[in-house]
């Protein structure tokens, strides 16, 4: 479909979500939007791109599970065993394959983003990490370390990702779920980064 992402297209998709989405969850991709747009300008990635996958990134959180599972069966890369295992990672997965197919949307870095921003990946693109964080960050966001957590990733997009990993895995472990070989992945990529500041 398009090279780039205009206004026109985004005002279409804001329509689409708006029909999609419970008025709180539209308030939440809109915010994650605009993040996402800050963090792009600061961070030197595609403003209207990052824009874009804000914004849809949730598009699919709210079909039933039976619908989400039929999306993800076409989702690229596919689900792995403990994605399947873990429902609250479907919507992520099951919104690659609806942009990709449904939307006609090509664009890998946004699909790639949207996939992966629950549960991350080792070797993420500065427009995934951004939307990653974005998800994070957004205004409607009032966990304690939110505020920290927006400052951060201004200043060290490593270091916010080294951390908001870090949680990540620090929350399925306490809650006892599993831990997705994906999160892992990415949590053993930033720490290596970490380690090797101290070098
Ligand atoms: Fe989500
Ligand atoms: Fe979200």
């Amino acid at each position: 479909m398009q090279e780039s992402c205009s206004s026109l297209q985004q005002q279409r998709y804001i329509a689409l979500l708006r029909a999609r989405l419970s008025k709180k969850r539209l308030t939440h991709s809109m915010n994650v939007a605009a993040s996402a747009r800050a963090l792009a300008e600061r961070w030197n990635a595609d403003a209207d791109w990052a824009y874009l996958g804000g914004l849809l990134h949730d598009i699919c959180k709210e079909l039933p599970f039976p619908q989400q599972a039929e999306l993800m069966e076409n989702a690229v890369p596919s689900a792995c065993k403990e994605e399947w295992e873990s429902k609250p990672v479907w919507h992520g997965i099951a919104a690659e394959s609806y942009l990709r197919v449904e939307l006609g949307i090509e664009n890998r870095d946004v699909l790639y983003a949207v996939r992966f921003h629950t549960v991350g990946r080792g070797g993420m693109s500065r427009l995934e990490e951004i939307i990653y964080m974005a998800d994070l960050i957004s205004a409607d966001r009032t966990y304690r370390d939110a505020d920290h957590f927006r400052k951060l990733a201004m200043n060290d997009l490593d270091k916010a990702m080294f951390e908001a990993l870090q949680y990540a895995m620090d929350t399925s472990l306490r809650k006892g779920n599993l831990i997705i070989p994906y999160t892992a992945d990415a949590y053993n990529h930033y720490l290596r980064i970490m380690n090797q500041r101290k070098k």
